[in-house]
């Protein structure tokens, strides 16, 4: 068992595993439930795309989150449900409860004819059916994709479509602070265009009527009653697919990121176990959703495979007032507390008096993730809601890496504000340059790559091996190609700087700007269009739209309004423009190609240096560009 308690000892196991990895990785897999054991822990490498962790091993995800805790700590909470009104009662589970439900649900996907193989989409609200649901996927062998629930009609069926996913899991409506999501209509709409999904279950929770399509349409509670507690868990390969999860990309298309069983379990155990030092009885917080991997590896997994008390959240941090993290924590003497900081800087930019009101004594350990945090932002979190006591840890990694892979270890490793300081054990960090040459000593500033494979990294995008090679793996062969940029100090410690491909984090989400490019491009009167981010307060980055018209716009405001109509449609809310600038003219070279490193240093108001644009096809377009964005 892995548990660094000392910063010698992460000396000791950092060197261990990359000297290593055969020892180090069976000392760690030792703790679960396996069925068959592995013959190897580890094969293959990245020129081959043929990485397997553990393979002939044989196990199940939910046995190893539930029955594996059932006899000594059966009567522990595993889960505690916090709903988005204040007022309604909190649900709490036990693992004994949860693993019944788990099988009720298993149970309930069986008799709808679900079998191991099949991908079950979801697209729900924050409730423990969504936790629930995509364990149960995992003991019968199903894979889960879960689409996070702001996600347009649109952008449902393309991941439906993408994965040939034939069952559907959702719900009438979702709870977002003041507004009711009507998830169900949203999902009938995105439908029409999944002729293959055959299997519908819907579980009540906003009451809000829907229609339910013959044979197509179930409730979950009509199903529910007549199933029984326990369902076995069915026998996994290591490598079989565990879920899917998409992520934006730099082109049009999101990409299925394809995590399978054995080294996903192992990853998202021992990062939470180590990166947070968790012990048995803390209670853990994650205010992710589970659309996003982050709320997969640190809501639903990392805690249950470590027998300890998760928090899931439903509402939104402003409502009904701004202190509500703050009042949860101390309601359920939160001990271990993980935000993203948009959400920090946003609480910050209401005051303190919402969280003075709250005495945040239990805490223990704060973390971030998503995006890179600024000092300011960070200063406040440590000593607001720290007190200057709890370590912070700023935890970098991807949706492709599955968990956490730069961070500190809380308590163990030094912190600087803005700094993910040092990889975990198992990751082996390598900054390259512009030609591709790896950048040795400190310091040094680069493109984040990875040099080998470690037990969490995702196995493909679904259906696209090519796509997989040339993301991720073509522009530094032999590497892993993070799409970030980062800085390592005199120590060795890593600052991560930011995307550097065509991504933009916008609070801590993901938005490829040809996605919301293509849904610009829809719009009739637009000939062209051209997005980049550019700094925001709160949200870490906006999105900035540079759009050629047809003809004059005479109501900017009604055709702003068609425009951010149109990327909700195609995309969802997340997606919105911040700005948006109509120009005669983009920036571009003798070849065609948008020249986006102007758009962006416009974008971000800095035009003293733009570097030569004499090469430009038209040269003259970039002091228009700059006139225009100072009107906006
Ligand atoms: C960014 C979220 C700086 C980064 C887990 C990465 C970060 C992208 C940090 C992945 C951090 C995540 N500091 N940047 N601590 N954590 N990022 O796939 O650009 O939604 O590539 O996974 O978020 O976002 P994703």
């Amino acid at each position: 068992m892995i548990r660094i308690g000392s910063f010698t000892e992460y000396e000791r196991k950092y060197d261990q595993s990359i000297e290593n990895p055969q020892e180090f990785w069976t000392d760690y897999a030792e703790k679960f439930i396996w069925h068959k054991k592995w013959d190897e822990v580890c094969t293959g490498d990245f020129e081959t795309l043929g990485v397997q962790w553990f393979p002939g091993a044989k196990t199940n995800m939910s046995e190893n989150c539930l029955d594996i805790h059932l006899d000594k700590r059966g009567d522990h909470t595993a889960l505690i449900f916090e709903p988005n009104d204040p007022q309604e009662k909190t649900i709490k589970y036990t693992y004994r409860e949860l693993h019944t439900e788990v099988c009720r649900f298993a149970n309930v996907l069986k008799k709808r004819g679900i079998k191991k193989g099949d991908i079950v989409t979801f697209y729900m609200g924050m409730i423990p059916e969504l936790l629930i649901g995509i364990i149960a996927c995992t003991r019968i062998g199903a894979a889960h994709s879960v689409v996070f629930g702001g996600f347009s009609a649109k952008a449902l069926a393309d991941r439906i479509q993408d994965c040939n996913s034939t069952t559907l899991v959702t719900n009438d409506g979702s709870f977002r602070g003041a507004k009711i999501i009507p998830l169900k209509a949203v999902a009938d709409e995105a439908l029409t265009s999944c002729p293959l999904v055959q299997n519908v279950i819907v579980v009540k929770r906003t009451n809000v009527d829907v229609s339910m399509k013959d044979y197509r349409d179930v409730w979950y509670h009509d199903i529910y009653p007549d199933v029984e507690d326990d369902c076995p868990p069915v026998s996994m390969d290591s490598e079989d697919t565990l879920f899917i999860l998409y992520t934006s990309g730099s082109t049009g298309k999101p990409k299925g990121q394809v995590h399978t069983t054995a080294g996903y379990m192992n990853w998202a155990a021992y990062t939470l176990k180590n990166v947070f030092q968790v012990s048995k009885n803390d209670i853990y917080w994650c205010t992710a959703d589970i659309g996003w991997i982050t709320g997969h590896t640190y809501i639903t997994y990392g805690p249950l495979l470590n027998g300890i008390t998760t928090i899931m959240f439903e509402g939104i941090p402003t409502w009904p007032d701004p202190g509500r993290f703050w009042a949860i924590c101390d309601k359920h003497e939160v001990t271990h507390f993980y935000t993203a900081p948009t959400a920090i800087r946003s609480l910050q930019a209401m005051g303190l008096s919402f969280v003075e009101k709250h005495g945040l004594g239990s805490l223990k350990v704060l973390g971030t993730v998503g995006e890179p945090i600024n000092e300011e932002a960070w200063e406040w979190y440590n000593k607001n809601i720290g007190k200057n006591e709890c370590p912070i840890v700023d935890t970098w990694w991807q949706t492709e890496t599955g968990g956490i892979m730069i961070s500190p270890i809380a308590g163990i490793t030094k912190t600087i504000p803005t700094f993910a300081t040092l990889p975990l054990p198992g990751v082996e960090p390598v900054l390259v340059d512009k030609k591709g040459e790896e950048i040795e000593g400190n310091p040094a500033e680069g493109n984040l790559c990875i040099r080998n494979p470690w037990p969490g990294m995702t196995r493909g995008i679904y259906g696209d091996e090519e796509r997989f090679r040339n993301t991720y793996f073509s522009a530094y062969p032999g590497l892993y190609f993070t799409g970030d940029g980062a800085r390592r100090n005199e120590d060795g410690f890593y600052r991560i700087t930011g995307r550097v491909d065509d991504v933009i984090n916008v609070s801590g989400h993901r938005i490829g700007t040809a996605e919301v490019e293509d849904a610009i491009n829809q719009h009739t009167s637009i000939v062209e269009s051209a997005v980049v981010g550019y700094p925001h307060d709160i949200k870490g980055q906006g999105i900035y739209a540079y759009v050629i018209c047809t003809d004059d716009v005479d109501d900017f405001d009604i055709f702003q309004k068609e425009l951010v109509d149109l990327i909700n449609k195609q995309i969802g809310p997340i997606a919105k423009p911040g700005k948006i600038q109509i120009t005669k003219g983009l920036p571009k070279t003798r070849s065609g190609k948008i020249m986006r490193r102007i758009l962006r240093k416009v974008a971000e108001g800095d035009t003293s240096n733009l570097g030569d644009t004499s090469t430009l096809l038209n040269p003259d377009i970039v002091d228009e560009i700059i006139k225009g964005a100072n009107n906006i």
